[in-house]
């Protein structure tokens, strides 16, 4: 078969991984013939490719970014995209594309599913929202990075008494907050699906202080809100796509925190940090499995298919069922993560 592979959205850890193993399947078992989009949905619209084949990926298993550029860019957002995807498939006489991409590009191949367009999909996000499946690749690095961080930063907060506010991503999930706040031992973890009020963070923080601990560490979600009435919010950017731009929550909180209380309070926003660099372990291994499905998956013609974790095995979902909601935090474990605020 002759298929095509496009990363789209933000890089990821884990990317690589993917992109060698539908290569390497690809080739080796199937005798394909692959050929990498650049910069995502752009590469396809504008026939702009690279031929991918098992020498031309050495060494790219431990390696973050993606080989073949990323972009937000979809067809329905270019001039005469749809036609332009057409022509490049019939022109390359493409069987399959794979598409690797969070929520935006999952959404895009979709449509293009409806449309007749031979897609498989591959859930990629540091965030983990995507539903469906358990988890995404590059979330595990990123709850690794943003752990060592707050590891790091309970030694300053222990030795100068301070509250250190700590910033993650996530866009409107908790998912690496909650996590990265269990392992790192945070005093309080604020999440989107859940709205704070500033007053019963600042009581928190009193609690723990009242027994003589004087240092805090706060992780707060990028996407995380108070709850209406309490606490004004600095005004909302959007990026060119429409998309919030998030980041920045934490200052505020900061500034409340040292304003109500008087604590020595500082911000780390710990930024594109969590998505860059080398996938964990897991990720590579996740990311390996998934890109060994996705090309199985093509052979099987299941256009409008996602790959996907569910209970320790690799299946196959529904684009459509995967990208119809976002996934939430899993309530019994946030209830585990409330049970250690101070
Ligand atoms: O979706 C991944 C992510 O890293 C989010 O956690 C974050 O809000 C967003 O992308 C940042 O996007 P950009 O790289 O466009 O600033």
């Amino acid at each position: 078969m002759r298929v095509g592979v496009l990363t789209g959205g933000g890089d990821c850890p884990g990317l690589n991984a993917v992109i060698r193993a539908i290569v390497r399947k690809g080739e080796r078992h199937y005798d394909d013939q692959l050929y990498g989009f650049i910069d995502g949905w752009r590469g396809v619209v504008e026939k702009d490719f690279v031929e991918l084949d098992v020498e031309s990926l050495r060494g790219v298993l431990p390696r973050g970014g993606t080989v073949i550029g990323t972009s937000r860019l979809t067809p329905f957002m270019m001039d005469d995209g749809l036609d332009k995807v057409r022509s490049t498939i019939d022109s390359m006489n493409l069987d399959g594309i794979i598409a690797i991409g969070g929520e935006g590009t999952l959404s895009c191949a979709e449509e293009l599913c409806k449309l007749g367009f031979p897609i498989v999909g591959v859930p990629k996000t540091i965030d983990n929202d995507i539903d469906l499946t358990e988890r995404t690749f590059g979330f595990d690095t990123a709850v690794a990075i943003a752990t060592e961080a707050i590891d790091r930063l309970h030694t300053t907060a222990e030795s100068h008494n301070r509250v250190m506010v700590v910033e993650v991503m996530g866009r409107h999930v908790g998912h690496i907050a909650m996590w990265a706040g269990i392992a790192g031992g945070s005093t309080v973890t604020l999440i989107p699906e859940e709205p704070f009020d500033i007053d019963e963070v600042c009581q928190t923080l009193e609690r723990r202080h009242q027994r003589g601990k004087y240092a805090s560490i706060v992780v707060v979600a990028e996407g995380a809100r108070p709850k209406p009435g309490t606490l004004e919010m600095a005004k909302e950017e959007l990026d060119q796509f429409g998309h919030v731009r998030l980041g920045g929550i934490a200052n505020q909180i900061a500034v409340e925190i040292e304003e109500r209380m008087g604590y020595e309070t500082r911000v780390t926003i710990l930024g594109h940090i969590q998505r860059g660099g080398s996938p964990t372990a897991y990720d590579r291994v996740l990311s390996t499995w998934f890109g060994t499905e996705a090309i199985d998956a093509v052979h099987d013609e299941a256009w409008g298919d996602m790959v996907a974790l569910q209970a320790n095995r690799v299946v196959r979902v529904r684009m459509a069922d995967a990208v119809a909601a976002l996934k939430t935090v899993n309530p019994q474990l946030w209830g585990v993560a409330q049970d250690f605020f101070a």
